[in-house]
């Protein structure tokens, strides 16, 4: 499947990088650049930002290139959002893996980063496919960049209006085999799953926006899974019939939840 069509100068990509990091100079304080010059210059994350992937209240999202000429995708939350303060202790008190909350919002925001960082490694260890992180530092994450040459993969509700009712069902499938190692091998529930935070790439589903995803110690971890599954197959009932597949994810996912 073809990348979705981003506007991404090729041709002026020279000028385009130039104005990417002046962009990125005024948009983020400077403890947010120096997060970003110790990523490209000391943990060698990256050599160079190149364009912006998406904009959106929480965070900003980079195309950049790594010291190999790889795609890397750059993920900087933002350090200014009031709401942004509010949606993130709710996801990070009652999972023990956080046990203590940092007063300051900054280290909050950075904390948040670290959640992301890790989640994103203990998914993948369980076989979930998500894009590999490659490092964090304060509010800047790197990982694997879902698409090729800047264009990012698209998402599930961008894709799915193209895909045959036979890929459907295997993006379904390959779906509900990573929902189940999230839950029964990583421990987690992702908390925020939806055809926004799915994009298609390789044939395959793959899982981002990890930051919210808590444990399955986490008081509200059995409603966030309840949400999350009922998202997935709202969203795949326009083209399948899913109930029994449905039916039968929630008695697996019952399973591991009760063998706590
Ligand atoms: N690894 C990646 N490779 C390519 N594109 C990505 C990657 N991760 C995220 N994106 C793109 O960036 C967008 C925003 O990323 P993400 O969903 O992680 O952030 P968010 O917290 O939802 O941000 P927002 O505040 O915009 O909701 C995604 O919808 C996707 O288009
Ligand atoms: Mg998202």
């Amino acid at each position: 499947m073809s990348p979705h069509r981003l506007r991404v100068d090729r041709e002026k990509s020279k000028v385009k990088d130039e104005d990417v990091i002046k962009t990125v100079e005024e948009v983020f304080d400077s403890f947010t650049n120096y997060h970003i010059y110790r990523l490209k210059n000391t943990m060698k994350a990256f050599r160079e930002l190149r364009g912006t992937i998406s904009a959106g209240k929480e965070a900003r999202v980079y195309w950049a290139k790594g010291w190999k000429g790889e795609d890397v995708a750059v993920k900087i939350f933002l350090t200014s959002s009031a709401e942004f303060r509010k949606s993130i202790k709710n996801y990070i008190s009652g999972d023990p893996r956080f046990p203590s909350l940092p007063s300051k919002f900054r280290e909050l925001v950075y904390l948040w980063a670290r959640k992301e960082y890790s989640n994103l490694s203990e998914m993948a260890k369980a076989g979930v496919s998500v894009p590999q992180p490659i490092a964090v530092s304060g509010n800047v994450l790197v990982m694997r960049f879902l698409g090729e040459g800047g264009l990012r993969a698209p998402l599930l509700v961008e894709a799915a209006r193209e895909l045959e009712a036979e890929d459907l069902e295997r993006m379904l499938e390959m779906l509900i085999k990573d929902v189940e190692s999230m839950v029964c091998r990583a421990r987690l529930v992702h908390g925020d799953l939806s055809e926004y935070n799915v994009m298609i790439w390789e044939g395959r589903p793959w899982i981002i926006d990890v930051a919210q995803a808590v444990s399955l110690e986490h008081p509200k971890s059995r409603e966030l899974l309840e949400r999350d599954v009922s998202n997935v197959f709202s969203f795949f009932s326009h083209w399948l019939d899913v109930s029994e597949r449905e039916e039968s994810l929630r008695r697996s996912l019952e399973g591991c939840l009760e063998s706590r």
